[in-house]
C-alpha cells in the first residue's frame, strides 16, 4: 500500500482528483469505481471545478458505484443515485447512459449482480475504484464478516453502519440492506484510492494497514492488491506508528 498522510481534505481532494484527471485524459472512456458518504465531498468537489476549468472532460467515461440502498426508491433524497447526481453527474459531462447503479429494490438480486458484473466487463473493468472505509473497516457496504464476498450481494447493514449514517434519516427510517459490489469486485479494478478521513477512522486504518487480512476487517483484504493509494489525514493515521 501506498500510504500519503496529507495535512488537509483539500490537499488529498486536489492530490487524488488529479489521479483521476490523468486517467480520463489519458483514457477517455476510462471506467470509474465511484463511492458515497461524506469522505469524497471534497474529491467531486475538485472534479467539478477540473472540468468547468475545461482540465477535463468525462463525456466518454463509465461510472459504476459500488452501493446503494434497499427499499429506498432510486430518486429518493436519501439515495446514492441522488447523491451522486447532485454532487457530481449533473455538475460534469458524463452522460447518462454511461452511469451504471445498482438497483436497490430488484426482486432479482442474482440477475441484478450478473448484469453488473457484464456490464463491468464490457466497460473494460474498472481502471480506477475509489473507496472511503466505515469506522469497523467496511469497505462498500462489505460489513465484517467471517468470510470475503465475491460479487454484487444484498448485505444487511451492521449497527455500526446504521448509527454512522443515521444522521441523514432525520424524518424516515434509516434502511437496513443494501446491494453491494463484493470484494472479489472490488479487488479486480486496476488501481484502487481509499480516502479515510478524522479520528473516526483511525482504528479501521490501523487494522487495514496493520493488522492481519481478515474478513472481520473487510479494508485489510487491499493489503494483497498490488495498486493501492491510501491518502489520509493526520487524524486517521495517528495510530499507525
Ligand atoms: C459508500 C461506501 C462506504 C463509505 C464508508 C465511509 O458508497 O462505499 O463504504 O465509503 O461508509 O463513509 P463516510 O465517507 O461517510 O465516512
Amino acid at each position: 500500500m501506498d500510504l500519503r498522510i496529507r495535512m488537509t481534505e483539500a490537499e488529498i481532494a486536489q492530490e487524488a482528483g488529479d489521479i483521476f484527471c490523468r486517467c480520463v485524459t489519458q483514457k477517455p472512456n476510462a471506467a470509474l469505481g465511484l463511492a458515497t458518504g461524506a469522505t469524497p465531498l471534497a474529491l467531486y468537489a475538485y472534479l467539478q471545478q477540473e472540468y468547468q476549468r475545461g482540465i477535463v472532460s468525462f463525456r466518454e467515461v463509465q461510472t459504476f458505484n459500488l452501493d446503494e440502498y434497499c427499499d429506498l426508491p432510486k430518486y429518493h433524497r436519501n439515495s446514492y443515485f441522488t447523491y451522486m447526481s447532485e454532487n457530481l453527474f449533473s455538475q460534469i459531462d458524463v452522460q447518462d447512459h454511461n452511469i451504471h447503479f445498482l438497483d436497490g429494490n430488484t426482486t432479482d438480486v442474482a440477475a441484478e449482480a450478473n448484469a453488473y458484473a457484464q456490464a463491468i466487463v464490457d466497460a473494460g473493468g474498472i481502471d480506477i475504484q475509489l473507496l472511503g472505509i466505515g469506522r469497523n473497516g467496511h469497505i462498500g457496504f462489505n460489513e465484517p464478516a467471517d468470510h470475503f464476498t465475491d460479487g454484487v450481494f444484498r448485505t444487511k447493514l451492521s449497527e455500526s453502519t446504521l448509527e454512522a449514517n443515521r444522521i441523514y434519516f432525520s424524518d424516515i427510517a434509516m434502511p437496513r440492506y443494501a446491494l453491494t459490489m463484493g470484494i472479489k469486485d472490488i479487488l479486480q479494478a486496476r488501481q484502487i484510492i481509499l480516502i479515510a478521513t478524522g479520528e473516526k477512522k483511525a482504528e479501521a486504518v490501523r487494522a487495514m494497514v496493520k493488522g492481519p487480512v481478515t474478513p472481520q476487517c473487510p479494508a485489510s483484504v487491499l493489503q494483497q492488491h498490488a495498486d493501492v493509494i491510501v491518502f489520509l489525514d493526520e487524524a486517521a493515521a495517528s495510530l499507525l506508528s
